[in-house]
């Protein structure tokens, strides 16, 4: 089906506080999840629906290297831009330092430390559905109380959002995986900042709510959600993507092998940048991708 391309934006600024040290003299999100970067999981997150058109925010000092892991995208068949967050001032300030980027058309928001594995089928539905509703996704976790919390009706339609709620209402998370019509960045900036000082997401989206212009869709349990904000939770998903990557013998999280799947470079294009890659076990990988056998 047709549809209106998305403008991808990855949000990876912040401070990291909870995982010091290790964050004191480097971002978060360029950290080892296992055998890559961080941000390499969201990134392929916003290429598996098919977004090539995406702005990568960070801090001022952090910039540079995300510039020197991901360059302007064109190996992996993308356009990538960068742009500042000089302060953690809320998730929903990425839009509006998007603006001009998202121009007239919707966007997927993606944070920097949010992994998503597996069926990926509900995020290629929401992204085809009626582009003039927001898309929040709800994922089931046992302890929901450190997240945005939302309940909703057989169709999807959001009845409430909590954020961070002592007293959780259901057991539906809500990840870091946001899909807003045009118009979302002039939506958030009219946002008044919250008690800590930031432009709240989940502000953002209960403005849809209140319109009846917020659905929800399940990530079932063929999906896999992590975030990595914690010393604790960037090791589970560490282990999580080594036993699911040694059992298979397929790497989760390669923007090589998904760019080629996807169709957005060619079997020369691919062959050209494992020629560029060091001797190492990705490109062994990526060697049998080109093969076919894998
Ligand atoms: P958080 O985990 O809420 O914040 P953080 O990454 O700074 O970590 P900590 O709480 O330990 O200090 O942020 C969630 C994601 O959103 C993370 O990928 C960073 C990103 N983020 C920004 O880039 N800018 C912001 O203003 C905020 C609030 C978050």
């Amino acid at each position: 089906m047709s549809h209106v391309e998305h403008r991808g934006i990855l949000l990876a600024g912040g401070k990291g506080t909870r995982l010091y040290p290790l964050t004191a003299s480097t971002s978060k999100h360029l950290m080892a999840v296992f055998d890559k970067p961080m941000v390499y999981y969201p990134l392929t997150t916003l290429m598996m629906a098919g977004v090539r058109e995406i702005l990568v925010i960070s801090t001022p000092g952090d910039l540079p290297r995300y510039r020197a892991l991901l360059g302007d995208g064109a190996p992996w068949g993308l356009r990538v831009e960068y742009a500042e967050q000089a302060e953690p001032r809320g998730i929903a300030e990425a839009l509006v330092i998007g603006e001009e980027f998202i121009g007239d058309r919707p966007v997927m928001l993606v944070l920097g430390d949010n992994l998503i594995y597996g069926r990926y089928d509900f995020l290629r539905k929401s992204v085809e559905d009626d582009p003039t509703t927001a898309r929040i996704f709800a994922y089931r976790v046992d302890d929901p109380s450190s997240y945005g919390v939302i309940d909703f009706d057989d169709d999807g339609t959001v009845l409430s959002i909590e954020e961070k709620p002592k007293d959780p209402k259901s057991h539906w998370a809500v990840p870091g995986l946001y899909l807003y019509p045009a118009g979302a960045a002039a939506e958030a900036r009219s946002l008044a900042p919250s008690g800590r000082g930031e432009m709240e997401i989940t502000d953002l989206n209960r403005r849809y709510l209140e319109r009846g212009k917020l659905r929800a869709r399940k990530m079932g349990r063929g999906t896999a959600w992590f975030d990595t904000g914690t010393p604790q939770d960037l090791l589970e998903a560490a282990n999580f993507i080594e036993a699911i990557q040694r059992r298979q013998g397929l790497i989760i999280g390669c923007p090589e092998e998904v760019a080629y799947r996807q169709g957005f470079i060619g079997h020369d294009h691919l062959m050209r940048l494992i020629g560029d890659l060091p001797a190492c076990a990705y490109r062994d990988y990526l060697q049998l991708v080109a093969e076919d056998l894998v």
